[in-house]
This record gives structure tokens, C-alpha cells and sequence, in this order.
């Protein structure tokens, strides 16, 4: 019996340490961000005191530090590198931002990212793209993600701004620098059972939403009838679209498996909704 659970005891310890022991995945060396990036991505970013920001790979904590300062922003930064990690703290101290932001020495691949209104990065372009499941999965939607100079492939830039900068010439050898904003996604893919006002549809109507990241297609299904929707938009939790050939603009909330919204069609106003099933 004691041999038994001896030899529980061993698998049980042996496991954990195997995961502790893998090496960390290096995203990137330390390459400051020139300040005036860091500024342009926090504004790109719209960042404000109601943000929490989360820099991946923080460095010397310029984007953190500044997003606290100057933005009034709250966050921390994850870090490999111990000593970067020291002085991050030290100058949040000194600044007298500690209260708001703080710099962890740990793997940016374990960080729990779902507390985030904002991610800024400055990292290798595949590493950049390691981090989109994890993005999908763990952000809200209308989570700002800002990249220095590599894309999310396959995902739709909000915003994507180039510029030549001298002071990228001894980091990359070039003087291009590129900025991109993306926006998380709510997820919209299904079958919805939408309630809609009578004049749009008597009977219980359905709207059918194809989405890949950003990008939405579909049609709606009233009165028996099929519906291409058209103009159909998602930013965040927002969904906007028309109905082909029919007056009135439909904008929406996304609540998880729910959508509440109204239908404007020249003075008149009307809610509609829908859920996700059903
Ligand atoms: C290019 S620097 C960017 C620094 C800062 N974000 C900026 O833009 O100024 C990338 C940083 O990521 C850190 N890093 C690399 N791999 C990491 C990992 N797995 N977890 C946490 N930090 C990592 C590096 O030590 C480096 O300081």
C-alpha cells in the first residue's frame, strides 16, 4: 500500500515539474520601443484612466509607465529578464505610480491576460501570432490589441499606420515602422432567434451569422422569407447591418449568447433582439 502510494506520489510531482521545467519560449530580445512609437500606439489605442493595459514582453516598462503617467491608464508588464523587471518597479517608484502599475518576471505565454482592456507588444512576428488563440480566448470583446511593426495574420487591422522613423535604424535596420490596432471580436457564428418589431417580421425571425475574426456575413429569415443582410459590421460587442432592399438600420449589443438592440427607420425607433439558439 505504502509502495502504491509512494508511486502516486512520484507521478503526481514528477508531472507538475515537467511543466514547470519546460524551457520558456523567447518571444523576442530586448529592444526598446523609440518613445514616440510607445506614445503613438498608446493614442492609436485611445487609452485612457479607465484602461488596464498589459504589455507582453514589457522591457524597461516605457509603454506600462507611460500609459500610467500620461494616459492615467492602470496595468502591469510581464518580463523575462530580472533585471529589467527591477528597474520597471524602481521607476514606477520613483515616478509615484505604483499604486497603478506593476512589472512581474513571468512567461508572457502563462499570463492571464482576461483582466486587460488594452495589450500592447513589441514582439518576434511568429510569437505575435502564437498569440491569437490566446487572445480570442481570454479577451473581452472591444479589447484593444496594439502590435509594433508585426501583424496578427488573417485578422483585419482597425487601424494600421506606417511611418519612417531614424531612431529604427540601429534597432531594425530600416526605417520602417509600422503600428497596428486590431479590436476583439464578439463571437456572432450560429443560428439566432431574433425577436423583431412587426413591421419587420410577425412571425419569431431567424438571423444566420457566419463570421470569421471581424469579418460577418448573412441574411435573416422573416415572415418566411430569406433576407440578405447587408453593411453588416462588428466592432467589439457592436453589430450593425441593413436588410436588403428594406428601409431601417439595426445596431445591436452582443451580451455572450444574447443581442439587444434597436432598429431605426427614419423618426421611428424600435427594439429588437435575439439569442443564440434556440
Ligand atoms: C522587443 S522587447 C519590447 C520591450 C517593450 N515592450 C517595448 O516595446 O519597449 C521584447 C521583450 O520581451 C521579453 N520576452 C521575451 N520572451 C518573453 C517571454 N516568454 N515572457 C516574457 N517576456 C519575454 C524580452 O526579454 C524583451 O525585453
Amino acid at each position: 500500500m505504502t509502495r502504491v502510494l509512494a508511486f502516486f506520489l512520484i507521478c503526481f510531482f514528477s508531472i507538475g515539474n515537467a511543466a514547470d521545467l519546460q524551457p520558456i519560449k523567447d518571444a523576442g530580445p530586448y529592444v526598446p520601443s523609440p518613445q514616440s512609437v510607445v506614445a503613438d500606439m498608446l493614442r492609436y489605442a485611445d487609452v485612457g484612466p479607465q484602461d488596464f493595459l498589459i504589455d507582453l514582453g514589457s522591457g524597461d516598462g516605457r509603454i506600462v509607465l507611460t500609459a500610467a503617467k500620461v494616459f492615467g491608464a492602470r496595468g502591469f508588464g510581464v518580463e523575462i529578464k530580472e533585471q529589467l523587471v527591477k528597474k520597471a518597479n524602481e521607476d514606477a517608484q520613483k515616478e509615484g505610480i505604483a499604486e497603478r502599475v506593476r512589472f512581474i518576471k513571468q512567461d508572457l505565454f502563462k499570463t492571464d491576460l482576461s483582466q486587460a482592456t488594452v495589450i500592447t507588444m513589441y514582439l518576434l512576428p511568429d510569437t505575435v501570432n502564437l498569440l491569437k488563440d490566446k487572445f480570442l480566448s481570454e479577451l473581452r470583446p472591444g479589447t484593444r490589441i496594439v502590435s509594433h511593426d508585426y501583424p496578427l495574420t488573417g485578422w483585419i487591422p482597425e487601424k494600421y499606420v506606417q511611418m519612417d522613423l531614424e531612431d529604427k535604424v540601429q534597432i531594425s535596420g530600416v526605417t520602417t515602422t509600422l503600428i497596428y490596432l486590431y479590436v476583439v471580436p464578439a463571437k456572432v457564428d450560429g443560428r439566432w432567434s431574433a425577436k423583431m418589431p412587426p413591421a419587420v417580421s410577425r412571425l419569431p425571425a431567424t438571423l444566420q451569422l457566419s463570421q470569421q475574426l471581424t469579418r460577418v456575413s448573412g441574411s435573416a429569415r422573416l415572415d418566411g422569407k430569406e433576407v440578405p443582410l447587408e453593411e453588416l459590421k462588428l466592432r467589439g460587442d457592436r453589430i450593425s447591418f441593413r436588410l436588403s432592399g428594406r428601409p431601417g438600420e439595426f445596431t445591436g449589443q452582443v451580451k455572450g449568447r444574447s443581442i439587444e438592440g434597436e432598429v431605426v427607420s427614419g423618426r421611428s425607433k424600435a427594439p429588437w433582439s435575439a439569442t443564440l439558439g434556440g
